[in-house]
């Protein structure tokens, strides 16, 4: 009998797995140089809710890995979206100076020295995903690749600061529908990391494809009631639960869900896809910890603070 302290307790037990070895930078590259290594640890081990890894390592779980194989995916992914975070924050990008509580990557050092952060993080996730046994490697490799890139993770953010950048113009370019064009959007800009997690644990652990199509599905839903959240904390939530600026995304032009549908919309939207999320894991085996931990993890997103 697992109770909803057991599996909280087991999250925490992860999370601080994860803490420990994300910690392993300085000893993959010794030679690097030390203020580089610095940019890159300061932002990755200070703080963030891991909700990514922890996806890898619960998909890995329910797939029948329990041996906790799916580490180097884990710690790649978490890689891969600090680098995201660093470039997301530059000024270029959303010019931030506040994140996981403490001054952004540029802030605290400097630009180009973020810059480099994010690319040394970025190409380090896939050598480390070189330590998975090679069948698999290559096939997360891949997912990995594919969702971080042009037509994901990527493409989400040039959508994203060229509206804001363009405003209507580039909407009416696309030939979407404004709803449809958001969706889009965050399917790919948070979406796609959130479902490459879930895929890796899932290669790692061997699912079956039904198995990974339930996780897809549950992903999709996941980034969406993340995304929608995310964008209504921004307008409700505090600096200081958050840890990064809030209410900016308005003045800044985005376009987000509480700017196209407002803020009760935003809330219903979010709670649905919390449905639909919990709905795709009805066939996985309901007494494993890794299904309850995902039930779980899904639950809470729409009553997230921070
Ligand atoms: C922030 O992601 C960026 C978005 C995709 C909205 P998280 O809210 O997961 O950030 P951390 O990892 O907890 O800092
Ligand atoms: C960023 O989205 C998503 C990434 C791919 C990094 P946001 O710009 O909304 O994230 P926050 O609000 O700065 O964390
Ligand atoms: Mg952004
Ligand atoms: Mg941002
Ligand atoms: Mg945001």
């Amino acid at each position: 009998m697992h109770t909803h302290e057991a599996i909280s307790a087991w999250l925490a037990e992860l999370r601080a797995s994860l803490q420990t070895r994300l910690n392993c930078l300085d000893a993959l590259w010794p030679d690097g140089p030390q203020r580089l290594l610095s940019a890159m640890n300061y932002s990755l081990l200070g703080g963030g809710k891991r909700l990514r890894p922890l996806l890898v390592l619960l998909a890995a779980r329910l797939s029948g890995d329990n041996d906790a194989d799916a580490w180097p995916a884990a710690l790649a992914i978490e890689m891969v979206h600090t680098y995201s975070l660093i470039h997301d924050d530059l000024p270029a990008m959303d010019n931030d100076d506040f994140r996981r509580g403490r001054a952004t990557c540029h802030k605290q050092y400097d630009e180009a020295t973020a810059v480099l952060a994010g690319d040394a993080l970025l190409t380090g996730a896939f050598e480390v995903l070189t330590q998975l046994p090679s069948p698999v490697a290559c096939e997360c490799i891949r997912i990995l690749s594919r969702s971080a890139g042009a037509d994901g993770m990527v493409g989400g953010q040039e959508d994203d600061v060229r509206y804001a950048a363009c405003g209507q113009q580039y909407l009416t370019d696309s030939g979407r529908e404004p709803s449809d064009f958001l969706n889009r959007m965050h399917h790919r800009k948070t979406g796609a990391l959130i479902r490459a997690a879930l895929l890796m644990g899932a290669t790692v652990g061997g699912a079956s494809d039904s198995l990974k199509e339930s996780l897809i599905c549950y992903g999709n839903s996941f980034g969406l009631a993340f995304q929608i959240t995310d964008d209504i904390l921004d307008v409700l939530g505090t600096e200081q639960a958050m840890g990064k600026r809030v209410a900016k995304d308005a003045g800044a032009g985005k376009l987000t869900f509480v700017t196209c549908w407002g803020l009760e919309e935003s809330r219903r939207r979010a709670k649905l896809e919390v449905e639909h999320a919990l709905a795709a894991l009805a066939h996985c085996d309901q007494k494993n910890p890794a299904c309850l931990a995902l039930q779980s993890l899904v639950s809470e997103l729409p009553e997230r603070t921070h």
